[in-house]
């Protein structure tokens, strides 16, 4: 006994996190397969609170208070199961096991559902923040039982960022609901950043500002209505000047845009949810298509304008880039947030989307001000179908109308490759219309498969006869 709480996988992440908890007054276990890392880790920050080190699973078990409380934090996929495999025998009903990797929430119900059978409470949790977010405050976001939540709520809460006094950390709701929801957050952070991406590409190639006029222009927007972390790193690495070169930063990185997975998981899931998330499936399509580098080099013949003229000079642009980036980001978050709702529909998580809000205001890399308004218009309307309809944010994309339509606009005349932009206003559009064409796909699908379609005036399915007479027939 001795340890509230174990941490075993001592990488950066797991380390952090661990110094978080001692930090806290939580006496912490430590545990590492190579024990080399537990002694540094001793070594180096024993100072800052109680490290309990081990050097054997036995040992790491032993030093918990019971029930006991095991966190895991080892990369995602097998290395997880393997030390499921390797602590779940030496441990007793009522124990915990916590994976605050980023795991797919199906491996968390497979996980989740074979711990229960063995009388151990498993609980995915969805940690956002990176090392930073781990040491010194993460956004935390924890599925599996409410009973275990009960007994790790109040620790996790202690070590979570916090906003106003209210944590950064909430039980999200059953089995897979946690990495559910910390999975969707990666969605939403892959389309924010993929928006932000465009927005500099406009300002460099549409304007023809440089790197450090567009890190003060990010700068500027991140003291109103877009702050967040994500504009204020923006501005952080567009300033950064190379040291080999002396050219921008910016400029001599390779731009083949890599991903580890949770982006692509969104949209994979989306798919199946049914539910349209264009701005992530965009934001992992771009940063695939970076990554095709001989597709590209095959292309560079193509015709089109060249971006060297700038075609939208004066300040008057960088705020209609802002308006346009404020009305997209509306709507990437508004089909993440769809997401959540169906996926908690789907696996019965009822999982409450204010409370996501809320805690996604610090510690996550999505963190902003923005969410605030997006705790507040579920707190207005807690049923709401789309954030799009929330009176804030609905009169947002009002005013940003001309702005949104000129900017997607001159990104389209320039050549300027803006599938963010894009996409956010035809869901926008979409949405809004009246009559879509989809009418005209039934009638396609009715013709070569007699697949059937609905009328606008009367119940049933019908089917015309193509082939024959075209008279048409109740299905
Ligand atoms: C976070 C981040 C973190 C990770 C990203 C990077 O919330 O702290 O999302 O989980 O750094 O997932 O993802 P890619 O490598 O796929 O861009």
């Amino acid at each position: 006994g001795g340890a509230r709480i174990g941490v075993t996988g001592l990488a950066v992440m797991g380390r952090n996190l661990a110094r978080n908890l001692a930090r806290h007054g939580h006496p912490v276990a430590v545990h590492n397969r190579t024990p080399a890392r537990t002694k540094a880790l001793v070594e180096e920050f024993g100072h800052e609170g109680t490290f309990l080190p081990a050097r054997s699973p036995e040992e790491f078990t032993a030093a918990l208070e019971r029930p006991r409380r095991l966190v895991i934090m080892v990369k995602a996929g097998e290395p997880t199961d393997a030390v499921i495999e390797e602590f779940a025998p030496l441990l007793e009903p009522g124990d915990m096991i916590v994976d605050g990797g980023n795991a797919h929430y199906a491996d968390t119900r497979r996980r989740e559902a074979a711990l229960r059978e063995r009388g151990l409470h498993f609980v995915g949790t969805g940690i956002s923040g990176g090392e930073e977010g781990a040491l010194h405050g993460p956004s935390i976001m924890p599925g599996g039982s409410a009973e275990s939540y009960a007994a790790l709520g109040p620790m996790l809460e202690d070590i979570a960022a916090s906003v106003g006094g209210t944590p950064c950390c909430v039980h999200v709701g059953p089995d897979g609901a946690g990495h559910f929801v910390k999975m969707v957050h990666n969605g939403i952070e892959y389309a924010d950043m993929q928006l932000i991406a465009e927005s500099y590409d406009l300002l460099r190639h549409a304007a023809g500002l440089s790197p450090a006029e567009i890190a003060e222009v990010f700068r500027t927007w991140n003291t109103g209505r877009l702050e967040s972390y994500l504009i204020e790193i923006t501005a952080e690495v567009l300033a950064h000047t190379d040291a080999a070169t002396g050219e921008p930063f910016v400029d001599v990185v390779l731009d083949q845009a890599e991903q580890k997975g949770t982006g692509r998981w969104t949209v994979q899931t989306a798919l199946d949810l049914g539910v349209p998330v264009g701005g992530i499936a965009e934001a992992v399509f771009a940063r695939s298509v970076s990554g095709h580098a001989d597709l590209r080099e095959a292309a560079q013949g193509l015709p089109g304008p060249a971006r060297s003229a700038p075609a939208a000079a004066g300040s008057g642009f960088a705020d209609a880039v802002e308006k346009a980036l404020y009305a997209s980001k509306i709507v990437a978050y508004a089909q993440g947030f769809h997401q959540i709702q169906a996926g908690s529909a789907e696996y019965g998580w009822d999982i409450d989307r204010g409370a996501m809000a809320t805690i996604w205001r610090g510690g996550c890399i999505i963190r902003a001000r923005f969410l605030d308004r997006i705790r507040a218009a579920y707190e207005a309307d807690p049923a709401t179908p789309t954030l799009l309809t929330d009176d804030h944010f609905a009169e947002a994309l009002g005013d940003a109308q001309d702005a949104w339509r000129d900017v997607a606009a001159t990104a389209a005349r320039a050549g300027i490759p803006a599938p963010g932009f894009a996409t956010a206003l035809a869901y926008y559009d979409s949405l809004r219309t009246r009559r879509l064409p989809a009418a005209l796909t039934q009638g396609q699908r009715d013709f070569f498969g007699a697949h059937t379609y609905r009328r606008t005036d009367r119940e049933g399915s019908f089917h015309t006869l193509w082939g024959g007479d075209r008279t048409e027939r109740p299905a």
